[in-house]
């Protein structure tokens, strides 16, 4: 009798489709989980360590900064449900749901938006609508599937008629975003469009100026590029945010190499 070995099938890769399958399905407002603060707390312990033993994704947890990362994503999911409840500026007043972002606790790349729009207020999460779309292929194209970065925004509620937050709005809800960004701490941070690249800079030049140029915020790498609805509006700048796609590449890799 012959008998073929065959690899046992790697929980952990197993884990990891799954959770992918039912965020993708998630996306597309199928939610076949619907979990409490309970669950979720669950799903981002097996996210982040699914994350964390993926290859290729590096050794973060041999940092000195700071606890493991692992235990990050109770802590994150923590800090999502505080956010969900805020009510610290209007907005919270007029939103159905707040967003407080979503991705692995360990990512490398977070990519900070201005914040939620019509669809993302309804299904909870970010980037869920035409922007969204082109938002997940301009990720895939530098090699950045979209569930292994973790994608927010700067305020969490979505501002009616989809105006621009304004500077209490801003104020009101940055300190969750500086607490996502300590506890996840990516190496990298992509600020989409004007109001993101502003609050993560510093810098009041516009978008078009300071785009694709490298900053620091809580001393962590910043490139601000442009927001994927203003290239669904304005393709004649694609070629330049794709320069900048290519420099968030390197970057990463040269931060990679270098594990900081
Ligand atoms: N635009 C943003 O800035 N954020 C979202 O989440 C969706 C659209």
């Amino acid at each position: 009798m012959i008998l073929t070995h065959r690899p046992a099938p790697n929980l952990q890769t197993l884990t990891g489709d799954l959770i992918a399958l039912l965020e993708r399905e998630k996306r597309r407002g199928r939610d076949y989980l619907r979990l409490g603060p309970a669950g979720r707390q669950t799903l981002a312990v097996l996210t982040a360590s699914v994350a964390a033993g993926r290859p290729g994704t590096p050794a973060r947890m041999r940092s000195t900064a700071g606890p493991p990362r692992i235990e990050a994503g109770p802590a994150l999911e923590q800090l999502h449900e505080k956010i969900r409840n805020c009510r610290s500026c209007p907005l919270g007043g007029g939103r159905r749901q707040a967003v407080p972002g979503e991705g692995p606790a360990t990512a490398d790349v977070m990519v900070v938006g201005e914040g939620p729009g019509e669809e993302e207020d309804r299904l909870g999460q970010p980037f869920v609508g035409p922007a969204g779309e082109l938002l997940t292929r301009m990720l895939l194209a530098i090699d950045l599937p979209r569930e292994k970065v973790f994608i927010g925004n700067v305020v969490k509620c979505r501002p009616p008629g989809n105006r621009n937050p304004e500077a209490g709005e801003i104020r009101a809800c940055f300190p969750f975003l500086q607490e996502q960004v300590r506890l996840i701490k990516p190496r990298l941070l992509v600020a989409l469009g004007g109001v993101a690249a502003r609050a993560l800079t510093g810098s009041e030049r516009g978008i078009s100026e300071i785009r694709g140029k490298s900053f620091s915020w809580e001393g962590r790498l910043v490139i601000p590029t442009y927001h994927p609805a203003y290239l669904l509006r304005s393709p004649e700048y694609k070629r330049e945010a794709w320069e900048d796609l290519k420099k968030i590449r390197r970057e990463l890799e040269r931060l990679i190499a270098n594990d900081l």
